[in-house]
């Protein structure tokens, strides 16, 4: 494992932490940063190379810290600027880095910025959002939907104006043709770069910039995906503009050339894999890594996943490395939606993040298998559950389950966390490492393998030939990997090799030769003769 400043991200593994839900230290019944220190045991125990952690701004949590009220500190709630540099330092003396979440798309309707720009057409941060007059019949300037549903404007009635709000009416856009928004921001990557932070993971990186003359969307078609046909539009003009990646050219300069250079991800919520690439940018001088929504959102099926990747890999140019994850704080838990809750599958589908080639992002739990946990009625927290226009997202943000205990190890006894805990006695990270054949351990022990095998650290992705249903590659010279991911037993084409780690960890050491036989569900490292 190297350990080295500018590559640390390219051949870790990262863990994204949704921080209200990980560990509650103060007994409030949320998660805070002082809990995060208290499991970095936890973390280095995995083996994980950096942690991301969701918002930590102060913010109104309309939408739980992805409304900001403030850039430079760190939420009440959460802690203090000096918990968070305390983190900083006992998370490096374990070789753990700490990057922070970055939302420059919009701010809090209660940022001071918006307070003031709304206060009237004359104010100092006017030109910082998007306003626009009304139409002559009073009605919004132009078509385009709010991703939460409804129109994306909202009259402010008395400046007499309409504002921006590609999501909440109470996350008002920002205007990234000003040039002040962009040095604002720049110094706020500054700002957190002095305080020893990794880098940031960039929300909704493909739509700060909008059209400059406010285009109305084309309608969708038939053909688009199924978001783009419930929204009734394409958001061709409201964001997906090529002028975004000029920012990136410019942050990508802050963070190379500060010491060490600190990585930028780019949560590309883009379903074309040749636009995803363009944001690595045309030599490599935009984002270091970009998240891969197709794969995401593809099921769990051998073809479907070989296509993504295969499509994946032609489509980046070398430099750029790709980010894989199959869980986060929006798309819920891959446990349920790729594997159904079945354990077999979550094994597979964990073999796989953490062998294809480039940078996997463990979602907290992702470690032990935790699925999703219904949350309904006053439960609900996420706006979008509330709002109903599209599935809720707090099923896949319920509370890290650390023990069998009351309060599942994430809070206190008798005290109510802010979302339901799933069933804890069930699936725990205390038992699971005491189970030498665990998710956790299997999980464990394939990051270790990683640190140890060059091939899987970097080595070059090539697809092998595969029965239908089960889906192997190559990685390096020596490294070959099998999954099954169908109902049936395979027979997986791998020539002489050893089984490094199989999901089935009875099979561990076991020697191949020719066929490796796979039962439903089955899946393999193995050790083989360079090709
Ligand atoms: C990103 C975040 C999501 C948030 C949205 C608006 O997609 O991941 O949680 O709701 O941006 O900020």
């Amino acid at each position: 494992m190297t350990n080295d400043d500018a590559v640390w991200w390219r051949e870790g593994v990262l863990y994204q932490i949704y921080v209200r839900s990980f560990a509650d230290a103060d007994g409030d019944g949320t998660g805070d940063l002082q809990g995060v220190i208290d499991h970095l045991d936890h973390l280095e125990w995995l083996g994980v190379d950096g942690i991301w952690l969701s918002p930590i701004t102060p913010s109104p949590d309309r939408d739980w810290g992805y409304d900001v009220s403030g850039y430079r500190d760190v939420h009440p709630e959460l802690g203090d600027l000096a918990t968070l540099d305390r983190l900083v330092a006992d998370a490096a003396s374990r070789g753990i880095r700490v990057i922070l979440d970055l939302v420059p798309n919009h701010t809090s309707d209660v940022h001071p910025w918006f307070v003031d720009a709304r206060s009237s057409r004359d104010a100092e941060h006017r030109g910082w959002y998007v306003w626009r007059d009304p139409r002559p019949d009073g009605s919004p300037p132009n078509n385009w939907r709010s991703v939460f549903g409804g129109l994306a404007w909202e009259l402010d009635e008395p400046t007499g104006q309409y504002y921006l709000h590609n999501f909440l009416v109470e996350q008002p856009d920002l205007d990234w043709w000003n040039e002040d928004v962009r040095r604002e921001f720049e110094e706020i990557l500054r700002f957190w770069f002095d305080r020893g932070i990794a880098g940031f993971r960039v929300d909704v990186a493909n739509g700060l910039i909008k059209d400059r003359e406010l285009r109305d969307n084309p309608a969708a078609t038939d053909d688009d995906p199924e978001d783009v046909r419930r929204r009734g539009q394409r958001q061709v003009h409201n964001m997906n503009r090529p002028e975004v990646h000029g920012i990136y050219r410019d942050w990508r300069g802050i963070a190379d050339a500060s010491d060490p250079p600190r990585v930028l991800v780019g949560e590309t919520w883009i379903f074309d894999l040749r636009e995803v690439a363009r944001f690595y940018g045309a030599t490599g001088d935009e984002l270091n890594l970009c998240f891969n929504f197709p794969f995401v959102f593809a099921d769990l099926d051998a073809e479907t996943l070989r296509r993504i990747v295969e499509t994946t890999e032609d489509a980046l140019e070398p430099f750029a490395q790709p980010a894989w994850a199959g869980s986060n704080h929006d798309v819920g838990r891959f446990a349920t939606r790729w594997c159904g809750d079945r354990p077999d599958a979550t094994r597979c589908a964990l073999l796989m993040l953490l062998t294809l080639r480039g940078t996997p992002f463990l979602y907290f739990g992702d470690e032990i298998g935790m699925v999703e946990v219904p949350v309904t009625g006053d439960d609900v927290r996420d706006p979008a559950g509330v709002l109903g226009t599209q599935p809720g997202r707090d099923p896949g943000r319920t509370p890290m389950q650390w023990n069998a205990g009351p309060g599942a190890g994430f809070t206190r006894e008798g005290v109510r966390p802010w979302l339901p805990i799933g069933n804890a006695r069930a699936n725990n990270v205390e038992d699971q490492r005491r189970d030498p054949v665990s998710v956790l351990r299997l999980c464990r022990d394939l990051i270790a393998l990683r640190r140890e095998t060059s091939d899987l650290r970097s080595g070059a992705y090539a697809s092998l030939p595969s029965p239908p249903g089960a889906w192997s590659w190559r990685r390096g010279p020596s490294t070959i990997i099998a999954v099954n991911l169908s109902d049936g037993r395979v027979a997986v084409p791998v020539g002489p090799g050893t089984i490094a780690i199989g999901t089935d960890r009875s099979r561990d050491g076991e020697t191949a030769d020719g066929d490796l036989s796979l039962g439903p569900w089955e899946g393999a490292v193995l050790r083989v003769a360079p090709a």
